[in-house]
């Protein structure tokens, strides 16, 4: 892990997590809305890998209301010690490193806006691959980020970003974190990756792209183009042998 990653999670620890934007504006429950689906959808007694989990709020959500044996893994320690304080469950497990996941295979995984925490363009295919590695054959790998076609429209927290600029993928940018009452908690770095470089890459790990489908909050007005609304989900698969 690069140092620039170190420096982004040391800040995302500062801020504090359980204040951050998934749980602002009802975002986390569109997210929740956009991939109980695939959960739904998923074999009985199904295994799920939450790839970047975060404070483990989904692994959490597919181990009681799915009955699924969920693996949370998240890099930082300090996620992943407020995963295990926030959440304890006998089919659920938290971890910083993936080495404790080695020999499982799972039936599907999601990475719910990990791109924008990854720093290069190695590091986003090693977390592809690590995910690949993991699941079973067929299985499925549910991405979910901000539409990055579309990063401009919530200002406050893309800042300097814009069209005209000409944003190249894999740029840095500033992003603002806000608590529930709006003051800011914290300032810290995301990263832009293009759809076609997440598509991409997500290819050279091994994946095929089922399908791909941008979303909206409630702030989105309604006359936004289809390919521009805030939010993206891609459904890829895992290599079949
Ligand atoms: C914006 S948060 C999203 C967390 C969680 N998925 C959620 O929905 O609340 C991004 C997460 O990605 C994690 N992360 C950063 N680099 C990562 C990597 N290389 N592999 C997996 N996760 C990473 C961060 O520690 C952070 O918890």
């Amino acid at each position: 892990m690069t140092k620039n990653q170190n420096d982004y999670l040391q800040n995302r620890n500062v801020a504090g997590f359980k204040t951050l934007s998934l749980e602002r504006g009802g975002e986390k429950e569109l997210i929740w809305h956009s991939i109980q689906p695939f959960l739904a959808e998923a074999p009985e007694n199904a295994s799920i890998l939450d790839y970047g989990c975060g404070t483990g709020w989904l692994a959490y959500k597919a181990a009681t209301e799915y009955s699924m044996k969920a693996f949370g893994y998240d890099p930082s320690e300090k996620m992943i010690e407020t995963a295990q304080e926030n959440f304890q469950h006998k089919n659920l497990q938290f971890s910083t490193t993936m080495e404790e996941a080695e020999g499982l295979r799972f039936d599907i995984s999601f990475m719910i806006f990990v791109p924008p925490a990854i720093n290069t363009a190695e590091d986003l295919y090693a977390a592809f691959k690590d995910v690949q590695h993991h699941l079973k054959p067929n299985g499925l790998l549910i991405v979910v980020t901000a539409n990055p076609e579309n990063v401009f429209y919530r200002h406050a927290y893309y800042e300097g970003i814009s069209p005209e600029n000409n944003v190249k993928s894999g740029t840095p940018y500033q992003v603002k974190i806000y608590a529930a009452d709006n003051a800011l908690v914290a300032e810290v770095t995301d990263y832009f990756w293009s759809s076609h470089d997440i598509e991409r890459i997500a290819t050279e790990a091994g994946f095929t792209l089922n399908t791909s489908i941008c979303f909206a909050d409630k702030n989105t007005p309604n006359n936004t183009k289809p390919s521009n609304l805030p939010y993206k989900l891609y459904k890829l698969s895992s290599a079949s042998i």
